[in-house]
């Protein structure tokens, strides 16, 4: 596996001609993982339970490691799961109440696709101290534990934890290093939105096998895809579902693929939330595209659909031959009552306003060109560097600018932001409250964010989350200062 490292090795020998994207080339082809569309049950990864619990913490234990998992019927693929899970076990955690999660890196030196056994575990959507936050270098050795905690103190929403070693993200999270944290709250349950079987977390992945069944990851420079696509680690699988509402908590868990989910009957779905929680009120629409690392809490309501109907969740990017195009089938085979709402006002988002900002940043993305890495102001990552101060308390506005020729989803640390325009224009409705994550569109495409820095001072980085660009430096940090 070639590494960021090596490339600029190879670039100091080479110059900027080199052939570094060959590599990938020689790697053995992937073949189709031959599972009929619909014919797996959708897995819901298991919810753990806390190993104790006091009066401010609920205290978590999980164990990285490789294992076997049965993904493609008959065959044993290697993973690296959390507690053998993939993806990992969910986290329930509730606002305000605090979250203690150690883990042990049961990993070996080096462990599958040639990547270092090492690991920094990030919670993403997590406001939380730097030291807690999984910084690419804060390695837990094989064999090393650590506990992370998290104060929870921020509007509850849909998280995730995930790898971030520093230039292995992508191979960490291919093989499997990845899980989900729902928070919640009082005000939120208050809501009487579908719960317990009807609220289902569905994330959508793209994977490679080989004939034996075997993960394979070529570090493709320009973004990771896959031609097998996985809801929940299981190939395109299906779900029984009765008339009546469901909540989808949608995470793209991708390394690089975007999705434009529709459903196959051209039915409409609320969105009631992304990244950063709740929206103020719910948005009606046909399609919803996902980048990498967003998130969407979804209302699909089957309640008017004949028992016996399946409606397929689909990738309308992608034409309808393509492998990418069918995601998972809900299979309507019950009725149910429903006494759950979705209230036309669901949560008040207190909108930043322009003229509170102290100070604009600005950002341009760029590379990708001939095999060459990807930068942030015309730079890679550099753990010694820090390309921002903003003060605590500050409410700044980034401005980002793309100059290549791949739409880029930035993802900041430590803030959710409010999204002031993307290319020159105010966001859909479904993307105007809380955010960590914005797709900045290709060829000089820009986006404006707006944040406020509380709270916590330190080191956060900020990165392209297609995890390949990220490995491959499209990443920077900012330091908030007191
Ligand atoms: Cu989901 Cu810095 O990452
Ligand atoms: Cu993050
Ligand atoms: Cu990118």
């Amino acid at each position: 596996m070639i590494t960021r490292r090596d490339l600029l090795k190879g670039l100091g020998a080479m110059g900027t001609m080199g052939t570094v994207g060959l590599p990938s080339l020689l790697l053995p082809r992937e073949v189709f993982a031959a599972v009929t569309p619909f014919s797996l049950p959708l897995n819901i990864p298991p919810v753990l339970t806390p190993s104790s619990t006091d009066a401010t913490t609920d205290y978590y234990n999980l164990n990285v490691g490789e294992t076997y998992a049965e993904i493609i019927p008959g065959l044993q693929t290697r993973v690296i799961s959390f507690n053998g899970a993939v993806p990992g076990p969910t986290i329930r955690a509730r606002a305000g109440r605090k979250v203690a999660m150690t883990h042990y890196n049961g990993l070996p030196a080096t462990t599958l696709g040639g990547a270092p056994g090492k690991v920094s575990i990030h919670l993403h959507g997590a406001h939380c101290p730097a030291s807690e936050d999984g910084y690419p270098t804060s390695y837990i050795q094989p064999g090393n534990t650590r506990t992370y905690t998290y104060p929870n103190n921020q509007l509850p929403a849909p998280l995730w934890y995930h790898d971030h070693a520093m230039d292995y993200t992508g191979p960490h999270v291919w093989y499997g290093m990845a899980g989900l944290y729902l928070m919640t709250d009082d005000y939120e349950d208050a809501l009487n939105l579908p719960k317990g079987s009807y609220e289902i977390p569905l994330v959508i992945q793209d994977r490679n096998f080989d004939a034996n069944g075997q993960l394979v990851y070529t570090k493709n420079m320009m973004g990771e895809t896959g031609n097998t696509m996985l809801v929940n680690g299981t190939i395109q699988p299906y779900l029984n579902v009765a008339k009546r509402k469901y909540r989808f908590r949608v995470y793209n868990g991708s390394n690089a693929r975007f999705y434009k989910l529709a459903l196959s009957n051209g039915q409409s779905f609320q969105v009631i939330g992304m990244e950063g929680g709740l929206l103020s009120a719910p948005v009606t629409v046909t399609s919803l595209t996902l980048a990498p690392a967003e998130r969407a809490d979804l209302i699909i309501n089957f309640g008017s659909l004949a028992i016996g109907t399946n409606v397929e969740l689909r990738n309308t990017l992608v034409g309808s031959t393509d492998a990418a195009y069918k995601l998972m089938q809900f299979k309507v085979n019950s009725s149910a009552t429903d006494t759950s709402v979705v209230p036309s006002t669901l949560r008040t988002v207190s909108k930043f306003t322009r003229s509170q900002a102290v100070r604009t940043r600005n950002w341009t993305l760029a590379g990708g060109m001939m095999g060459g890495m990807w930068t942030i102001n015309g730079l890679g990552f550099d753990e010694n560097r820090v390309d921002a101060k903003p003060r605590l308390n500050d409410i700044e506005i980034w401005k980002f600018t793309n100059q290549s020729n791949m739409d880029h989803p930035i993802h900041l640390h430590d803030v959710m932001f409010q999204i002031l325009t993307i290319n020159g224009r105010a966001p859909a409705a479904t993307h105007a409250g809380w955010k960590d994550t914005v797709i900045v569109p290709r060829m000089m495409g820009t986006a404006e964010i707006i944040m406020k820095f509380t709270d916590y001072t330190g080191k956060f980085p900020f990165h392209c989350h297609v995890l390949e660009h990220e490995d491959m430096m499209m990443m920077s940090q900012f330091e908030v200062t007191p």
